[in-house]
């Protein structure tokens, strides 16, 4: 008779839903798979006295069964595979053999030699699952696979290795992508796969343009900022720009900095494309107004310091009939207020939220091109922002943290 010690094992994608499977023992092993299984839409029962916190909120959720005692023989009646995972060697032993007995495939934490069958180091990326098994049985290493896996998602992340796109695909024409506040590693891993699938990148000037010089040769690029256009007919442009790319029936990536709907008129480029009967998804992003004040050190909301934050443009001065923000209502907040578009405007915020009540001494932080190399932060008090923003000739892009939490980290 073959022995499964000799032999590699065969690798079969489980279809899980709606049938039994049985998870016994509620501690890491358990918190680990759970999250995968209920993926699957396993039908879970977990039989265990205890569980770690994350797997009675799962039981609690309602997601799975949990019957809080130990293992007893029958456990596995009517299941379909089997997770083993309890510290008591006997149990396991017991469920293991109870496994082999009704023909159901177990996987077992204590004993992978004695197991029928094992968990591969699996993954997801680019719409397909990436599982990885050593095909000696003899070398079976988790660290390894483990690694074998992390380089293959990363690939697809990267858009490395090719996957060809699904015929008449779901996958879209046009996103529009967050890239985040600059730092080409913060950008969300679907973004960066939906960049690497790209055929036309659409990027602006703030965000994460390193990966801009990643792509391959045959990506059109077109720098969303030299659109010879004037400030309002830029925007027309770029929209049109979008559909006609998509119209050709090209794969067009909008790259946005920060968050596509934060101050990025990212709504407007969806209307527009919707307009034009084109789908378009909408990839989120770490907005500069949360991510670059953490990139100079300083928490938007602290413990005992500040229970709210509050996100406003600056770009039109207080005073504007065209600004839609309410400044004495801003300054007779206690939190933290973050100004994006605000240098140029400095002097007048300040003198608005100081006249309508807002401490003179409040801190103000200045961060300017935040999580790029060029990072800087100048520390201000609230009524002498503007000279001492002049003074240290700070820029745009940058944000502006006025509250109690500006005086953090500095
Ligand atoms: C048009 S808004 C776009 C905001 C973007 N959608 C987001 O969520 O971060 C541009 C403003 O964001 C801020 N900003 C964006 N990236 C920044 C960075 N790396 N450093 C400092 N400020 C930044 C500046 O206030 C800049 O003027």
């Amino acid at each position: 008779m073959p022995s499964p010690a000799t032999h590699p094992a065969y690798p079969a994608g489980l279809r899980l839903a709606g049938r039994k499977v049985v998870v016994l023992g509620g501690g890491q092993v358990a918190q680990r798979r759970l999250p995968a299984l209920l993926t699957a839409g396993a039908d879970v029962l977990l039989v265990s006295p205890s569980a770690t916190a994350s797997v009675e909120a799962m039981a609690t959720a309602g997601e799975l069964r949990w019957e809080r005692r130990p293992y007893r023989a029958g456990d596995l009646e009517g299941a379909w595979y089997a997770i083993v995972a309890t510290d008591d060697a006997d149990a396991n032993d017991a469920a293991s053999a109870e496994a082999e007995e009704r023909r159901v495939w177990c996987v077992r934490s204590d004993d992978a030699d004695a197991a029928s069958a094992w968990t591969p180091a699996s993954g997801h990326s680019a719409g397909v699952t990436v599982a990885v098994l050593t095909t000696e049985p003899a070398e079976r290493d988790p660290r390894r696979t483990a690694a074998v896996r992390d380089s293959l998602l990363r690939a697809l992340d990267e858009g490395r290795v090719a996957v060809p796109r699904q015929a008449g695909g779901e996958s879209p024409r046009v996103a529009l992508v967050g890239g985040g506040p600059g730092d080409p590693d913060l950008i969300t891993v679907r973004g960066r796969r939906l960049l690497a699938e790209a055929d036309v990148v659409i990027a602006d000037r703030l965000g994460p343009r390193d990966l801009l010089a990643e792509l391959p040769p045959h990506v059109e690029v077109i720098d969303a900022a030299k659109i010879p256009y004037g400030r309002a007919m830029a925007q027309e442009a770029i929209n049109e720009a979008l559909i006609t790319h998509a119209k050709e029936g090209k794969t067009v990536v909008r790259l946005k900095g920060g968050d596509p709907f934060v101050f990025g008129r990212g709504m407007e480029e969806a209307q527009a494309l919707a307009a034009a009967g084109i789908p378009c998804t909408v990839v989120p992003g770490i907005s500069s107004s949360v991510s670059v004040p953490a990139a100079a050190g300083i928490p938007v909301t602290h413990r005992g310091v500040a229970h709210e934050f509050t996100v406003v443009s600056g770009h039109v001065a207080p005073d504007d009939p065209r600004s839609l923000v309410d400044w004495p209502a801003l300054a007779r907040l206690r939190g933290t207020l973050v100004i994006l578009m605000g240098v140029d405007k400095l002097g007048a915020i300040a003198e608005a939220l100081v006249r309508h009540g807002r401490d003179p001494e409040t801190p103000v932080a200045l961060i300017q091109e935040g999580t790029t190399a060029a990072q800087r932060r100048v520390d201000a008090r609230l009524e002498t922002a503007a000279e001492t923003a002049r003074a240290h000739d700070v820029r745009p892009p940058a944000v502006i943290v006025v509250g109690a939490v500006a005086a953090l980290g500095a």
